[in-house]
Order: structure tokens, then C-alpha cells, then sequence
């Protein structure tokens, strides 16, 4: 065993948070207690739990509830199709397995309502099984700890994960608390924002502490990949300084604002050079614009609907985009 998980067990051990089903001797308690904390605090799940257990003391009382009961005892807790698939799983042990629940992260695995997470947590709780609970919490600690990059809400980091956890569970002789000292940490010490290192049991061999990078793992997921659109947007005066602006063509959010006209929408020939360029990010996609500085080769062109010249575009309700472009080049 390595001195990080006898840390890890030594701090468990030392301020265990009781739980009604922490050393409960029934793996059935056990199982309906991690269902309950699929989507649910601890503090909320406690009195759940001991009303659902007064109410379904054993698989076989579960196995025949009626509907009512059963979402009478849920109710307020949410995700409904927790309670109907604990009947289901139910109703499967006694028909199959002698209403006793399977003493294998496998074996749980195949049951409704059960994901790899609640199997590995049953199996090794209740029966000791070496296999380590991975979810986000646990993911974010060894993130840190081991300056591990990569999306863990994939499987395959996941996985990786769980395979560098699985020979310490192992070797460290108590997969129960192993898993539930790595809850406990990621719920209470290693929180997303503000992890508390200094209580932290991990805190000697964490490499991320070490060069405080807590908040630079795990990687946030990589940013949506948007569809980027180009255009080019015209500074354009007349003879008199006035600048050419053009009604938004869209409909909706930006209705009813100016904007630097693009050339092609523009009924008359103009001469034209390369300022710079503008980039702006929106909710759906990119947009990057050429800016151009224009002359309009006849002298003072009619202007179609849709069309201005502006002595004052300030004055005018404008798009972000035109306002910052004007800012950054002014009108000569
Ligand atoms: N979250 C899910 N299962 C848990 C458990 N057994 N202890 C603490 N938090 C949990
Ligand atoms: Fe998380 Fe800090 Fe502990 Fe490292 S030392 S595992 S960052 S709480």
C-alpha cells in the first residue's frame, strides 16, 4: 500500500461522516441508499432513506409494492425512475436469485437502474470487492493530484482512470472505505472551486498543490467547436464626411440596428483598401471580418432602402461589431 492511500484511510477513519447506511449489515439498505444518492445529496437522502426502509424492509416487500406506496415514499426526491426500476431490479433477485442481491460489480451491473458507479459502489461496500467508484468527484482529486489532462466525462479517461485506481484498492484492504474516503474527499475537500489543501489527506504527494494549479485541473471540456462565418464591412464616407451605414438585414435580435455595409450589398462601385480585421464570437457561430477604408468612385451615389449616411453614427443605434470597429478605426 502506498503512504497516500494509508493517508486516505487514516483520515477516513478518523472523521468518517455517519451515515444511517455506513456499517448497515444489509446489502439491500445499501443498495437503495446509493440509488437515493444517484442524483440526490446525503442530507437530503436520510430521512428518505429511513422512511423507504420502514416502509420496504426487505427486497421481497419491495418486489410486491404497490405504485402508490412506492412514489409515496419517493415523492419529493425526483427522477422517478429510480423507484420503479429498484422495484423492477427487485422483483428480478427474488424471481432469480433468491431475493439476494449479486456479490459482483458485474453481476449488480446487469440489474435496472444500476451503472457502473452503483455497482462498484454495492460491490465494494457491501462485499468488498476491489473495484473503484469513478465519477466526477473522484475524476477532479486525481486530476489534481496527478496533473491528469483529458475529459472525464468520456469513458476512456474514465476508464484509464479506474484501471491506475484498481491495483491500490486492491492492495489497500479495505475497498469500502477506500471508495467512500474518495467521496467524502471529492464531496468535501477537493471541491471545483476553493479546494481545501490545506486538510487535505492527499495534500504530500499532490502534484497540482504542489505548483498551485488546483484550478487549471481537470482541463475544462474543450470549447464547442463554432461554424465560423467571414464577411467584410466597408468604412465608407462621402464627400462630406458622412459615413455610409446599412439597416441590419436580420430579423430578430438585431433588428433596427446600423451597420458597416458589406459591398456586396452595395448598388455602386467603390474603391477599396484592407484595414485590419475584426473577430467576434457568438452564441451559434464566428464571425470574422476584413475591414476596409472605401471611396465611392462617383461623388455623392443615391442610396437604396435599407441605406444612410450618417453625420453622427453615434447617435444611431449600432451593432457591438460596428461600434468597435469605429472605435479601433475612426472615419478619416
Ligand atoms: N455518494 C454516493 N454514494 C455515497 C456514499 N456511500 N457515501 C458518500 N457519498 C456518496
Ligand atoms: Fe485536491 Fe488540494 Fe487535496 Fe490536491 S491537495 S487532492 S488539489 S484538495
Amino acid at each position: 500500500m502506498e503512504p497516500w492511500v494509508a493517508d486516505l484511510l487514516a483520515w477516513y477513519r478518523s472523521r468518517e461522516r455517519p451515515m444511517p447506511w455506513r456499517g448497515h449489515p444489509d446489502p439491500y439498505a445499501v443498495w437503495v441508499s446509493e440509488i437515493m444518492l444517484q442524483q440526490t445529496q446525503v442530507e437530503t437522502v436520510r430521512p428518505y432513506f429511513a422512511r423507504f426502509l420502514a416502509a420496504f424492509p426487505t427486497v421481497a416487500d419491495l418486489a410486491t409494492a404497490d405504485d402508490e406506496p412506492l412514489l409515496k415514499a419517493w415523492e419529493g426526491l425526483g427522477y422517478y425512475t429510480r423507484a420503479r426500476n429498484l422495484r423492477k431490479a427487485a422483483q428480478r433477485l427474488v424471481a432469480e436469485h433468491g431475493g439476494a442481491l449479486p456479490r459482483t460489480a458485474e453481476g449488480l451491473r446487469a440489474l435496472p437502474g444500476i451503472g457502473d458507479y452503483t455497482a462498484a459502489a454495492v460491490a465494494s461496500i457491501c462485499f468488498g470487492e476491489p473495484v473503484p467508484v469513478v465519477d466526477g468527484n473522484v475524476a477532479r482529486v486525481f486530476a489534481r493530484r496527478n496533473l491528469l489532462g483529458g475529459d472525464f466525462r468520456k469513458p476512456a479517461p474514465r476508464r484509464a482512470l479506474a484501471d491506475w485506481l484498481s491495483p491500490h484498492i486492491a492492495a489497500c484492504g479495505d475497498p469500502a472505505a477506500f471508495n467512500q474516503a474518495m467521496m467524502d474527499l471529492g464531496a468535501q475537500v477537493c471541491t471545483p472551486r476553493g479546494p481545501r489543501c490545506g486538510v487535505c489527506p492527499l495534500r504530500p504527494g499532490c502534484r497540482a498543490a504542489a505548483r498551485g494549479l488546483q484550478a487549471d485541473f481537470p482541463a475544462p471540456p474543450p470549447a464547442k467547436a463554432l461554424p465560423e462565418r467571414t464577411g467584410t464591412a466597408l468604412i465608407l464616407c462621402d464627400a462630406q464626411g458622412r459615413l455610409l451605414l446599412a439597416k441590419h438585414p436580420g430579423e430578430r435580435l438585431l433588428a433596427g440596428f446600423w451597420e458597416l455595409p458589406a459591398p456586396e450589398r452595395l448598388p455602386f462601385r467603390v474603391r477599396a483598401r484592407r484595414v485590419g480585421t475584426y473577430r467576434q464570437t457568438f452564441t451559434h457561430f464566428r464571425l470574422t471580418l476584413d475591414i476596409r477604408a472605401a471611396k465611392p468612385l462617383a461623388d455623392s451615389p443615391t442610396l437604396p432602402e435599407g441605406f444612410r449616411w450618417a453625420d453622427d453614427p453615434a447617435a444611431l443605434p449600432l451593432t457591438t461589431a460596428t461600434r468597435k470597429i469605429l472605435a479601433a478605426h475612426p472615419p478619416a
